[in-house]
């Protein structure tokens, strides 16, 4: 093996720590690898190298130590592991590292650890990153979006060589940015997995609605033909082409069973807009959706038919701008809680370039995204673009007409229902809270404002006297 340092490293070579070595590996940097060299993992590291022996500007190790003794200091170690393994690789990892060391977590965590991680680190003045990487496997090897969060000064020593993996957006700039301090990075990671949850949940209820009388063709090319114009997205791409994978004589699609699984981000999303006071009823929508899916006996046991339908009684063209107006209300939330947290903690996020950063290579990337993007440019939250809001204005007939189809068809739609409610509720200027008001006064003397108290101070009825 030749005694060369390495300027940057590895640990963990899954497909995507695997697919990320070869990403930067084309970039010619001097890249030491690491992975355990037991159990399942027996021969990963050989094997790896074995398979690309082509490059020869990656050195493998299955001793944690010599991999940390063959970079160069300040180390900067990559670390692509599962989320629920990046602490005892950190017991581990840590007693070898020295000060300005740079910990690079690129795995799906959630960000509340990386915060306890962050604070762990400091204390042997070890820096921290928390970093999103979007794209799966294809997107990690020729081009992930990539958001990094922690100190600025540990993300100026890494930054030249996640900028040279990114994926690139239409301009040629790479889709990676530091996003803020702390755990921003995983945060806003994990709001992309809930808008991605939405966006396929939106793709999975347009399915269900038209599969009882369209054929998978049928679908996939009404899907293609959206796809070439402005609802453009990797999502409904690749649906389409999912739609018309065939095994042997028959589309594969139908040989899956409907039980969604996940691994947590999307509910970690949801729980956090619930922390911070944030209506992401859509989000949560989809993740409720995917654990009913999984309770697929109960759903054998209680079946009942759906309605009859013909495709005539479907509205295609209210179906298009329905889909429209509920991705368009899925990304105002979801920008929505990433603001809040901003605010919360005072991340100060640059929303133009968090949108910018995932117009290309990460799984949400739209022309939806290039627009909200732009937008964001002058706008300080989509709530406050009155063109944004005006074509929600318009959308809101089909949106309407479409939920009614969902109905009337007994096809469930929880993203595109509670997209629907959302709209209505966010464009109501009395609603009905008064009453709940009245209600939590009533029973608990929690007080209410009046309409005709300015300065909105607390009042209490004695409702039964
Ligand atoms: C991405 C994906 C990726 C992964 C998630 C979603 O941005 O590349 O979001 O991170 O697909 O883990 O996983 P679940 O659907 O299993 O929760």
């Amino acid at each position: 093996m030749s005694n060369r340092q390495s300027e940057i490293g590895v640990l963990g070579l899954g497909v995507m720590g695997a697919a990320l070595t070869l990403n930067l590996a084309d970039q010619s940097f001097r890249i030491a690898v690491y992975n355990r060299d037991s159990g399942r993992e027996i021969g990963t590291v050989s094997n790896f190298l074995a398979g690309n022996a082509s490059q020869t500007n990656i050195l493998g190790f299955t001793d944690l130590k010599d991999f940390v003794s063959n970079l160069e200091r300040p180390r900067k170690i990559i670390v692509m592991i599962s989320a629920s393994a990046v602490d005892a690789v950190l017991a581990d990892l840590l007693p070898l590292l020295d000060a300005d060391d740079i910990i690079l977590d690129a795995g799906n965590s959630h960000f509340k650890e990386t915060e306890t991680r962050q604070a762990l680190c400091s204390k042997s003045k070890i820096e921290f990153i928390g970093c999103g990487v979007s794209g799966g496997e294809r997107g990690a090897r020729f081009g992930p979006s990539i958001i990094p969060g922690g100190s600025p000064i540990a993300f100026s020593a890494v930054e030249p060589y996640l900028k040279s993996i990114a994926a690139k957006d239409k301009n040629g700039s790479p889709c990676m940015s530091y996003v803020g301090k702390g755990s921003a990075g995983h945060f806003v990671k994990m709001v992309h997995n809930g808008i991605e949850y939405v966006e396929m949940q939106l793709l999975a209820e347009l399915y269900q609605l038209l599969r009882g009388s369209w054929s998978n063709e049928r679908i996939s090319e009404l899907l293609e033909s959206w796809n070439g114009g402005e609802l453009h997205s990797y999502l409904l791409e690749i649906t389409s082409n999912i739609l018309i994978k065939k095994e042997g004589d028959s589309y594969l699609l139908d040989q899956i069973l409907d039980k969604a699984g996940n691994k947590g981000t999307g509910s970690w999303s949801s729980i956090s807009a619930l922390e911070l006071g944030s209506d992401n009823s859509m989000m949560s929508a989809a993740v409720f959706a995917r654990y009913l899916s999984s309770q697929k006996e109960t759903r054998v046991r209680l079946n009942l038919p759906n309605r009859e339908k013909s495709d005539s009684e479907i509205e295609i063209p209210s179906l298009k701008n329905a889909y429209d107006a509920a991705r368009r209300l899925n990304h105002l939330q979801g920008f929505e809680l990433i603001r809040l947290a901003s605010n919360e903690f005072s991340w100060d996020i640059n929303f133009s370039e968090l949108a910018r950063i995932w117009t290309n290579g990460c799984i949400i990337r739209s022309a939806l995204m290039e627009e909200v993007s732009e937008r964001f440019k002058t706008a300080p939250s989509l709530l406050e673009d009155k063109e944004y809001i005006s074509e929600l204005g318009d959308l809101e007939n089909a949106l309407s007409e479409s939920v009614q189809d969902f109905v009337q068809h007994r096809i469930a739609s929880p993203a595109f229902s509670s997209s629907w409610n959302y709209w209505i509720g966010l464009t109501t200027a009395n609603g009905s809270a008064n009453l709940i008001q009245a209600q939590r006064d009533y029973f608990g003397a929690h007080t209410y404002q009046r309409v005709d108290d300015p300065n909105g101070a607390a009042h209490h009825t004695n409702w039964e006297e």
